[in-house]
């Protein structure tokens, strides 16, 4: 690769996991770490960091220059349930941010771009089961809304400029190594930091709200294919749908309670159920398969496994420090 490559957003669920893997594949130097806020300690220490304010778009192109940046990562955003509570800036940052990159892609600045969009494109009027690649999308969420902007940016930016725009549909990600901060998917994540801390779990969903999740390895992984496939091979540059295993909160409580047997759960839905059930329950994921060989390797109990696995450890040296 010729230029650099800056992930902006790296202190996140996706950016620390992401961040790393990328480095390993192409050199620690040439991948820069960006955030408003510190990365983990690994990031900060294997490689270049900046705060950067993706808003900022002066800061951003200075950054962009100075380390010779080709290659854009987006992750900074806010996800659906706190872009609920602060809808103005919801949009603000999902928005504006994307303009800030695609105008560097634009102009030839920047040559290939990652963006992330969601399951939250599709809405009530969608197919539950099986949810496809062109199916109604109508997004009831600030989030959701901006999202399938996003995606149809994408194609505009494609058609107009020939922009190199790459972009998957994330369902729900559930990763060990940071907490999930605003989504309506983060259950799935705190499920597991409770289980080790306490004996009981508050959900904030219902008991049988379904939705389409992956475990955060695929995910990066998904991304690495889908950034290194050839450029003809990308038939779809709005955003790829692709699916990993769908499971309600009943499903992943039994499947953790097996190695936590007096692990409780108690059901308190909130809006946050509202949003959920507005979401497909499966999602069909025929065309990236077809275009890129994408293949899904972590079910629900590899997953459970997987993460509790790395959090023990974890959880046992803060038990022995206290
Ligand atoms: P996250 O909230 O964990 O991380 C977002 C990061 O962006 C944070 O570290 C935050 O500090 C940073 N950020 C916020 N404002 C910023 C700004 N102005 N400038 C620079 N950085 C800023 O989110 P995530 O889960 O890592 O998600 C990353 C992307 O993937 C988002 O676009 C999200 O919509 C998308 N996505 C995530 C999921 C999921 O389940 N996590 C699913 C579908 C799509
Ligand atoms: N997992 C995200 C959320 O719940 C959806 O993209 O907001």
């Amino acid at each position: 690769m010729e230029g650099n490559i800056l992930v902006i957003g790296s202190s996140g669920q996706i950016g620390s996991e992401l961040v790393m893997e990328l480095r390993k594949s192409y050199g620690n130097n040439k991948v820069i770490a960006s955030d408003i806020t510190n990365s983990s300690y690994e990031i900060m220490n294997s490689g270049p960091f900046v705060i950067l304010d993706v808003l900022n778009k002066k800061d951003l192109y200075t950054i962009v220059k100075n380390y010779q940046v080709s290659e854009i990562y987006l992750l900074a955003a806010i996800l659906s349930a706190n872009a609920e509570k602060n809808i103005k800036y919801g949009w603000e940052l999902n928005m504006n941010s994307y303009f800030n990159i695609l105008e560097l892609a634009k102009e030839r600045i920047i040559k290939k771009v990652f963006w992330p969009s969601s399951i939250a494109v599709f809405g009530p009027n969608s197919p539950k089961k099986n949810t496809g690649q062109y199916a109604i999308m109508n997004p009831t969420t600030v989030y959701g809304i901006s999202k399938l902007a996003g995606e149809n940016w994408n194609e505009y930016y494609y058609r107009k400029f020939k922009v190199d725009i790459r972009s998957i549909r994330y369902p729900g990600l559930i990763g060990w190594k940071s907490k999930a901060g605003g989504g309506t998917t983060d259950y799935a994540v705190d499920i597991f930091h409770q289980a080790f801390t306490s004996e009981k779990f508050n959900c904030f969903l219902s008991h049988n709200t379904e939705i389409p999740m992956m475990y955060m390895k695929d995910a990066i992984r998904a991304t690495l294919e889908l950034m290194s496939a050839n450029y003809n091979d990308i038939n779809i540059r709005s955003s790829y749908n692709i699916s990993g295993f769908s499971f309600c909160p009943n499903d992943i409580y039994s499947e953790i309670k097996k190695y936590f047997p007096k692990f409780e759960i108690c059901y308190a839905p909130d809006f946050r159920d509202d949003i959920a059930k507005t979401w497909p329950d499966t999602i069909d994921d025929s065309e990236a398969k077809l275009d890129w060989k994408w293949k899904t390797e972590y079910g629900l109990k590899e997953t459970v496994k997987e993460i509790i696995c790395n959090l023990k450890p974890i959880y046992k040296t803060i038990d022995n420090e206290k």
